[in-house]
């Protein structure tokens, strides 16, 4: 989802407003819901309640003085685990957080399973892969496999494909707008290059609707 609206402010200026969609995938009990809850409404809880299907919340940022970001974030729950309905939920989305526990290495090696996932559900309306990060969570906490080596930690996120990742923790607040803010930035610079070669390309109204991802990619290569 990423929709523009251009408003005039009382002081005339234009005022750009973006609407993304991004989605937050990972393995069961990573932290997506806490790193979300914590990102929108400063809370944190140690209880944990699995997220069913899918839950969503929204966060409005100032980004700058003319320009207003909407992020719709979905909460998609690792039960789901690179299942049939991923393709619906995705659809659409503009961007991606990965989330794995430093704590339980099992959770990273599912990590390239949902990108997989991910990158062969839904592409940008150029046909690119959509910005990802990968989110080290829990990071307040003993760690526990490659992550306790960053160099390596570089090396697998250049070789998959994810624009960066973070250690984080929604627990105690480590680098959660941080990471945001690199994943809107990228977000945000493929807008312009998509509307440049939009307008470059024809005086054809392009409403956003994808391109045609109609079976172009029926094959799952997920098997778990
Ligand atoms: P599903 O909805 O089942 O996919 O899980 P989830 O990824 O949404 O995990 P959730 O946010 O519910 O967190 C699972 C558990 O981990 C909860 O008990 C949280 O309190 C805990 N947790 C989440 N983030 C952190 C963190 O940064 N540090 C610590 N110590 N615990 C965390
Ligand atoms: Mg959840």
């Amino acid at each position: 989802m990423s929709r523009l609206l251009t408003i005039m402010t009382s002081s005339n200026t234009e005022k750009r407003e973006h609407l993304y969609k991004i989605l937050v995938i990972g393995e069961l009990g990573t932290g997506k819901t806490s790193f979300i809850k914590r990102y929108v409404h400063q809370f944190f809880s140690q209880n944990y309640r699995a997220t069913i299907g899918v839950d969503f919340a929204l966060k409005v940022l100032n980004w700058d003085a003319n320009t207003i970001v909407r992020l719709q974030l979905w909460d998609i729950a690792g039960q789901e685990r690179f299942g049939n309905m991923t393709r619906v939920y995705y659809k659409e989305a503009v961007g991606a957080f990965i989330v794995f526990d430093v704590t339980r290495s099992g959770t990273f090696d599912c990590v390239s399973k949902w990108k997989e996932d991910l990158d062969s559900k839904v592409q940008l309306p150029d046909g690119s892969r959509i910005p990802c990060i990968l989110l080290a969570n829990k990071c307040d906490q003993e760690k526990q496999g490659i992550v306790t080596t960053p160099e390596k930690m570089d090396e697998y996120v250049r070789e998959n494909g994810f624009v960066g990742w973070f250690e984080t923790s929604a627990k105690e607040n480590i680098n959660i707008d941080e990471a945001a803010k690199a994943l809107v930035n990228k977000i945000l610079l493929n807008d312009k290059l998509i509307t440049a070669a939009d307008l470059a390309d024809s005086d054809k109204f392009n409403l956003n609707n994808q391109g045609d991802q109609s079976g172009a990619d029926s094959k799952t290569k997920c098997s778990c």
